[in-house]
């Protein structure tokens, strides 16, 4: 190697470890800065970690756990808005019994009924996620 590319190499190689460090303190701040785009992830919605999940779960949807936990807990479990709640198996089974079976409830909870909002606001929701997590809470 003639002195010319010695000079030439030594900046190449301290431009490129710079390029690196550079890249690496870039990739900090945008992890950083992407932190409440994770956290709404987790929440729900579509995002990359969340069908992980639900491969896991119930073949391609989220588990019926997931999807209670999400979307139908926060009226259900306490029974909102006369909302029946998760584990009153008896209250579901009068409401199951008037729309004859859980495929009626299903239809109810896709199309909404009063204070209960369409798909249960689980609008990523297939029918057999909605089935799962209606099966999940009234114990039917
Ligand atoms: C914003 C509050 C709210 C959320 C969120 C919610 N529900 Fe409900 N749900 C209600 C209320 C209130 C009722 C009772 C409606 C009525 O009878 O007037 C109800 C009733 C139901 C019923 C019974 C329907 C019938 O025919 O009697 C089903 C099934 C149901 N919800 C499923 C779900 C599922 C599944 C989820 C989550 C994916 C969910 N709900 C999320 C408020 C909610």
């Amino acid at each position: 190697m003639n002195l010319i590319m010695k000079m030439l190499a030594v900046p190449a190689t301290v431009l490129a470890l710079w390029a690196v460090n550079a890249q690496a303190t870039t990739d900090d701040d945008i992890a950083k800065r992407l932190e409440p785009v994770g956290k709404v992830c987790i929440q729900g919605q579509e995002c990359a970690g969340m069908s992980v999940t639900a491969a896991v779960g119930s073949g391609g949807g989220m588990s019926a756990d997931d999807v209670v936990a999400k979307h139908c807990s926060a009226c259900h479990s306490i029974g909102l808005l006369e909302a029946p709640k998760i584990g009153d198996t008896a209250a579901w089974k009068v409401r199951a019994d008037k729309e004859g079976g859980i495929d009626g409830l299903l239809a109810k909870a896709i199309t909404g009924l009063n204070a209960m909002p369409p798909k249960g606001t689980c609008s990523e929701c297939s029918d057999a996620d909605l089935k799962a997590a209606i099966q999940k809470m009234s114990g039917l």
